[in-house]
């Protein structure tokens, strides 16, 4: 028996080792056996939580979130409720007494609207609160696909918006406010955004001083995008295709329905929207420097569709509280940065969103990885790459906020 376990764990080993050398990864990406090791284990673990019992995932899982937020012993916090929403406040006990006001991040951690946590993200949220001096707010906002859209975004603006009612209970600066999110909390960064200016609600709040979006996913609409296109099936650069359409779907339908087939083909669009002038003008590929498209990008073809899918998801589809990039004006939205990176498929998203900004006149910094991959930015699998962006960003809130 004991001979057994021990067998089969060595042939397990034996196989992750053969797949992590022979599956492929394209040149140019920074520290490559590092990302290539990164996604497998995201894979082990996705099917691994599906094959151990429930308490020992459980007890795995309380033990990883204990050791993340012992992460930064330095760093004070407390979680707290703001409006009904689940948050955790970094920081807000100003280091060595001083008196005078200090910025902020409000920030919404990643995780395809699906998974993650303020735990899981406790190192890097800590961490921008003790190099940058601020208090950082890190919220808590419910998961699909229990609770689909629009449940994250209005958890997130009601978070913050009691937050800019409040922040004088926190000794912070009105004019300094940031907010913050990494993939889909880049996504929720940039819709609370749109939201905080755009809706006459909340025009007498103080308005974010700059919205910070680390490779957002912002439509979902186009799944060849030449970024889609280029690296939609690597198994080895933590995030693919496959999983991006099974993310939008659960944010979009909860567990109600299931379009990814379709999705992974562009096919749960109608071919009039395709070609319609908003969709034209919002997600262009002309948007994305020519040097982006390299040798196998196809134009995709408009001339097909499915017309029952469509009407059933396109009002979601088409909100900028779902897909921020479907907004048309983008006039009087907050300085901006973005961070994007080569070896993402999210990394077009990103561009187009810079771009139409830029246009917009808003005050873009766009900061492009070119050895990048996503989830570079952080210490979740630490890189030259991932520790140069996190300087990056640091220089330029410095700078900024
Ligand atoms: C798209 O969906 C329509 C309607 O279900 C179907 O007839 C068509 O074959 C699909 N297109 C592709 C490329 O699969």
């Amino acid at each position: 028996m004991v001979r057994g376990i021990l067998v089969a764990f060595v042939v397990a080993v034996v196989a992750v080792a053969i797949y992590v050398v022979l599956e492929p990864i394209p040149q140019g990406v920074d520290s490559p056996w590092t990302v290539k090791l990164a996604s497998i284990t995201i894979m082990i673990s996705d099917y691994g939580m599906m094959a151990l019992p429930t308490g020992i995932n459980d007890w795995l899982d309380e033990r990883s979130r204990a050791d993340s937020r012992a992460s930064e012993p330095r760093v004070p916090y407390r979680d707290a409720v703001f409006d009904r929403v689940p948050v955790r406040i970094f920081a807000d006990e100003p280091v060595g007494g001083e008196t005078d006001k200090r910025p902020a991040i409000v920030f919404f951690h990643g995780g395809g609207f699906i998974s993650c946590s303020v735990d899981v993200h406790h190192p890097l949220t800590a961490m921008l609160a003790r190099e940058l001096n601020v208090v950082v707010v890190s919220v808590d906002y419910l998961l699909a696909p229990k609770y689909p859209f629009p449940a994250a975004i209005d958890d997130c603006t009601a978070a913050t918006v009691w937050f800019l009612k409040h922040l004088s209970d926190f000794n912070v600066d009105p004019a300094r406010v940031a907010i913050m999110g990494d993939s889909s909390g880049g996504n929720l960064a940039a819709a609370a955004a749109q939201r905080l200016t755009f809706d006459p609600e909340y025009r007498d709040l103080p308005t974010p001083k700059l919205q910070v979006m680390i490779y957002p996913c912002l439509q979902a609409f186009d799944f060849h995008t030449p970024s889609y296109q280029q690296y939609g099936d690597y198994n080895t650069l933590i995030l693919k295709r496959r999983y991006m359409v099974m993310a939008w779907n659960k944010y979009l339908l909860g567990n109600k329905g299931d379009f990814t087939e379709a999705m992974m083909i562009n096919n749960h669009t109608s071919a009039a929207a395709k070609s319609s002038p908003l969709v034209k003008k919002c997600l262009s590929h002309d948007l994305i420097p020519d040097e982006f498209k390299k040798s196998n990008y196809r134009v995709p073809s408009t001339d097909f569709g499915d017309e029952d899918i469509y009407k059933e998801i396109k009002e979601v589809l088409l909100d900028p509280n779902y897909a921020p990039l479907m907004r048309e004006d983008l006039e009087g939205l907050p300085e901006t940065y973005i961070l994007t990176a080569e070896y993402d498929i999210l990394r077009d998203d990103g561009i187009m969103y810079a771009k139409r900004l830029e246009k917009a006149g808003v005050p873009v910094t766009w900061k492009h990885y070119k050895k990048g991959f996503h989830a570079l930015f952080g210490d979740f699998f630490p890189t030259d790459v991932g520790k140069q962006s996190i300087n990056d960003f640091l220089q330029f809130a410095r700078e900024k906020l």
